[in-house]
């Protein structure tokens, strides 16, 4: 079976949403099979019908999250502190949740993973948008002359969703200069970390400053790695005290509890699979070069500062006649699906973010398209 007609068969939201002409460049999925080891582990436990209450995967949780991120990133966490959750969105929100009232605003540095903008605004707070400075870079002057005493916490995404930045010391210092003065919390989503293009390294958060770990609340996940969102298993490391004290106040039924299966399939990711991993992240690497070759060549007037991590690519589509929302042109005229720019923040237009977790093979397909779109003249 061809890879194409493989990731056709399957039910996962990416290339089922459109039709079989489409090319899917959107959801941040991967279109690589995870480690079969994943498989075994979660078939091992169905196939001995172990499905009744059983918490032992979950229980190993929290030390092989903790072993896995000081060996990979030399972050220290105590287990004692750690959250699970069902996914990284959930234990956003809980802290948002837990620590704001609605009308509060929330920060998001723009553009950004616009599941974040609509979870504040769905959870009836207020979205600040504090743009990146040039080269996508941290603007803590921008963050200070923003805010007001409403303004409560910062949804921090790093590496950073979709540009691919990883935010240096320097500028995790100058957000925890703000934070400090403004008592800002810091929900540091990290469940990218472990997708950085060497010679990048991922820099956690609470570790770039570590005056202000204990105003951040660290969340990580084997689902982007390892390819396994479907998994739904996240888990939160509670710096701040004042968090972690509600959410220890709270049932443990308000935050709910993977399955064991995504606690198996989880801890077979970060305990087997880390060959895996440097196999996918070196494809991901060549990718990322070869995209960012194909466009500063054959359509120079395309915008694209290749990223430091993640397998996503946020292009300036403004110079070519795609209009304001790209990728709305190239899915309709193309046969490309891409995310539009313009949910991730103000000032987007133009933009489109593009996945290129994919074969050489289908990638060559997509930029194709694109190229030839562009070339054409396609207009809205
Ligand atoms: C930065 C970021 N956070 C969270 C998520 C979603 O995570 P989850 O499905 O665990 O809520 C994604 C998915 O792409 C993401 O890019």
């Amino acid at each position: 079976m061809s890879d194409l007609d493989r990731l056709r068969s399957l039910d996962g939201a990416k290339w089922s949403k459109y039709g079989p002409d489409v090319l899917a460049s959107w959801v941040a999925d991967m279109d690589f099979p995870p480690d079969p080891q994943v498989g075994e582990a979660i078939c091992r436990v169905a196939e001995r019908g172990d499905l009744g209450y059983n918490f032992a995967a979950l229980d190993q949780l929290h030390p092989t999250w903790s072993a896995w991120v000081e060996r990979r990133h030399g972050l220290r966490l105590d287990t004692e502190r750690m959250k699970t959750f069902t996914g990284a969105l959930h234990a956003m929100e809980s802290v948002m949740d837990v620590m704001t009232e609605p009308g509060d605003g929330v920060v998001v540095f723009t553009p950004v993973y616009h599941v974040f903008i609509n979870a504040i605004r769905s959870g009836g707070r207020r979205v600040v948008e504090v743009p990146l400075g040039p080269g996508y870079t941290l603007d803590a002057d921008a963050l200070a002359d923003t805010i007001d005493e409403t303004t409560k916490m910062v949804f921090f995404s790093q590496p950073h969703n979709p540009t691919g930045r990883i935010y240096t010391r320097e500028e995790l210092q100058a957000l925890g200069r703000v934070a400090k003065e403004h008592d800002l919390i810091i929900a540091s989503d990290e469940i990218w970390a472990d997708l950085a293009h060497l010679p990048n390294r991922h820099l956690p958060t609470a570790q770039g400053d570590p005056s202000i770990a204990d105003r951040t609340v660290t969340i990580g996940s084997a689902s982007k790695a390892f390819n396994l969102a479907a998994l739904s298993c996240a888990i939160a490391h509670v710096g701040d005290q004042r968090v972690l004290d509600t959410w220890d106040a709270q049932s443990s039924h308000v935050h709910g509890r993977p399955s064991a299966l995504s606690g198996e399939g989880t801890l077979a990711a970060w305990t087997r699979c880390e060959p895996w991993l440097d196999k996918t992240v070196a494809q991901l690497t060549e990718n990322r070069d070869h995209l960012a070759a194909r466009l500063a060549t054959e359509v120079p007037e395309v915008g694209f500062d290749p990223p430091e991590a993640v397998y996503l690519a946020w292009i300036d589509f403004g110079a070519t006649s795609l209009g304001d929302d790209p990728a709305a042109v190239l899915l309709d005229k193309a046969g490309v699906a891409l995310n539009c720019g313009m949910e991730f923040g103000s000032n987007c237009e133009g933009f489109a973010r593009l996945n290129f977790a994919t074969t050489p093979e289908i990638l060559d397909m997509v930029i194709d398209r694109i190229i030839s779109a562009i070339k054409t003249g396609v207009t809205p």
